[in-house]
């Protein structure tokens, strides 16, 4: 399994039990994450181009943040999901 970022044209192999944040940060691909993962910042918002519906719903942690910052359906906090099948994001 993969996902691809669009932003970078890159196609990153998924590993388990590893969040989309650690993904990116792994693979050096510049995104923002001022609370460390936390789920406090909402400053790592990624767009889910293709592959929702594979991710569970949104945690406590999350929903907080995208009530807050008033997220679409398909935004995302990448340190709070972990991807476990092909998806497509875009870092806004
Ligand atoms: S890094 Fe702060 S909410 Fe994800």
């Amino acid at each position: 399994m993969r996902f691809y970022v669009e932003n970078t044209d890159q196609e990153v192999e998924i590993k388990p039990d590893c969040s989309l944040l650690e993904h990116l940060i792994q693979n050096d691909i510049e995104i923002s994450h001022s609370c460390g993962g936390m789920g406090s910042c909402g400053t790592c918002r990624v767009l889910i181009i293709n592959g929702s519906e594979s991710l569970p719903p949104r945690n406590a942690e999350e929903q907080q943040r995208a009530t807050d910052l008033q997220f679409q359906y398909h935004e995302r906090l990448a340190c709070q999901i972990c991807p476990i099948q092909n998806l497509t994001i875009k870092i806004p």
